[in-house]
């Protein structure tokens, strides 16, 4: 049967991320069975069956009760109209059902008259909901069934807004990139020496000010707090919880510069443009220093409704250890104190992290004593292992962006790995997942962000969700092969690395 897509279907073809060719070509293409055993990141089981839906102009979208948020962004990404729960043929039905597996399962059902989405939860709608927009070729949805599960609780991306800005809409653009990949976590990495990103209203220097600068001398930039709002309220929409971070007690060269009785000396530095790190320090001392952090904590716990806040605790190299743990632990205080639960870099180990605190591996090695130690007394830990993970990292030595000193990151390197078994010694249950950090010090576009993450991101993604039992080079690099023609029709830019067998056309 043949039928011709009308311009709302085509519209909604390309906003789902079909192929340019079905743009080009508006006939339904043959259904493609093969989606099922192409879906990134890898569900826990997927089967094609006999039989195919087909979306077109008679197609709704039917919501049972609590599923209407994520109707709504199904109907506005395949722009079909969206209706309460029917019986009526042609339609696409989200379903929340009681019985509860796990905040993210789902169970997703294709059959020729309907394709039904059922979870415990809205979250597992959405994992389903962007599973189904794999499936969908020419508007077509080969009959099928996929059953799935994430392996990690928390599958996290990294941006760096303050070596370079990005706006509210960039950081917009990069949440819905995260979200087709199913992570779950934003980490905002809001302040360094070269800016600090948000608004303070008790210490409003530091945005005007410390906030004016970003490296090289590029426009600054910061959020307002209904900006930031904006991105947690846009991340939450994808079910992205926010995660901010004001990196201490180094890195804090922004905040030095804008007010001086933060400094030791009580002189401000000047503002920084360059990419040294460890030549900056909060004064440990100075009781001003706790007043300062707890205003800074009090203001952004406010406006941040995850329970997480990243308080950095990397590089402190400006920062005697005896400080540094003095300083940590007191920190971690002021954060319990405002209702939130630590993150830090892993050199957090060395201070004593609260029952609560969760570490974030960035070595280059899977040999760190002190951390797996931590593990055992029970720090959850969060992988970011700088050689695997980090997508700044230049992809081999002619990669016109990016950094070398963690290593040259081929996609077979960053889904080479396994997170359950990584860290010696660490106890398999203290991994609470992965995070893809994104530095931006060479990175200054939208277009440059894309060309680091993709198609890196995807692989670290897949090695948050995906059972192990799925892990397979093989079989990856012909599912991420398939993502292309999404990400052409999107405009994603991405590193053809070849590795991949990208179609021709890409
Ligand atoms: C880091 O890369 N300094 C966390």
């Amino acid at each position: 049967m043949r039928w011709k897509l009308g311009r709302v279907a085509l519209a909604a073809v390309v906003a789902a991320g079909m192929s340019a060719v079905a743009v080009a070509e508006p006939v339904a293409a043959a259904p493609d069975r093969s989606a099922y055993a192409g879906i990134v990141p890898a569900p826990v089981s997927a089967r094609a069956d006999r039989g195919t839906f087909t979306i077109d102009r008679h197609t709704t979208i039917t919501a049972g009760a609590g599923a209407g948020g994520v109707a709504d962004y199904l109907g506005g990404v395949l722009r079909l109209p969206v209706r309460g729960p029917g019986r009526g043929g042609n339609t696409i039905r989200l379903v929340l059902a009681g019985r509860d597996e796990g905040n993210e399962s789902y169970r997703l059902d294709a059959a020729p008259g309907a394709v039904t989405i059922t979870a415990g939860r809205a979250a597992g709608l959405f994992a389903g909901v962007q599973t189904l927009r794999q499936l969908i070729t020419g508007g077509t949805i080969p009959a099928g069934h996929v059953s799935d599960a994430p392996r990690f609780a928390y599958r996290g991306a990294m941006l760096d807004v303050a070596r370079h800005f990005f706006t509210v809409a960039q950081v917009e653009r990069y949440i819905d990139q995260l979200s087709q990949y199913k992570i779950n976590t934003l980490h905002l990495h809001l302040a360094d020496d070269q800016g600090w990103r948000i608004q303070i209203n008790s210490w409003p220097r530091l945005a005007t000010y410390g906030g004016s600068t970003a490296v090289d001398g590029d426009p600054g930039g910061y959020y307002t707090q209904d900006q930031y709002r904006a991105i947690v309220a846009y991340a939450a929409s994808r079910f992205i919880t926010v995660i901010p971070e004001i990196d201490l007690p180094g890195h804090t060269n922004a905040a030095l510069a804008s007010y001086a009785e933060l400094n030791c000396d009580g002189v401000a530095p000047p503002l920084y443009t360059g990419t040294e790190v460890g030549f900056s320090s909060l004064c440990v001392g100075k009781e001003i220093t706790y007043r300062f952090l707890d205003d800074v904590i009090r203001e952004l716990a406010a406006i941040t409704p995850g329970k997480y806040l990243h308080i950095g605790g990397d590089e402190a190299h400006s920062t005697s250890q005896a400080d540094y743990i003095t300083f940590m632990n007191r920190v971690q205080g002021i954060v319990a104190a405002h209702g939130k639960q630590v993150l830090a870099w892993h050199q957090i180990v060395s201070a004593t992290p609260l029952p609560a605190t969760v570490a974030q591996y960035w070595d280059t090695t899977n040999d760190n004593p002190q951390v797996a130690a931590a593990a055992q007394r029970g720090t959850g830990v969060v992988l970011s292992p700088a050689n695997l993970a980090y997508l700044d990292m230049k992809y081999n030595a002619e990669t016109p962006l990016g950094q070398d000193w963690a290593a040259l990151i081929e996609v077979s390197d960053a889904y080479g790995w396994d997170p359950g078994s990584y860290l010696t010694g660490a106890p398999a249950s203290a991994i609470r997942g992965v995070e893809a950090p994104l530095w931006t010090e060479t990175l200054r576009t939208s277009a440059d962000l894309e060309y680091m993450a993709f198609p890196r991101l995807p692989a670290i993604a897949e090695l948050g969700w995906s059972p192990a039992s799925t892990h397979d080079w093989a079989a990856f690099r012909l599912r991420l092969a398939a993502q292309a023609p999404r990400w052409r029709a999107q405009g994603i830019n991405f590193y053809r690395s070849p590795q991949i067998p990208w179609p021709s056309a890409s």
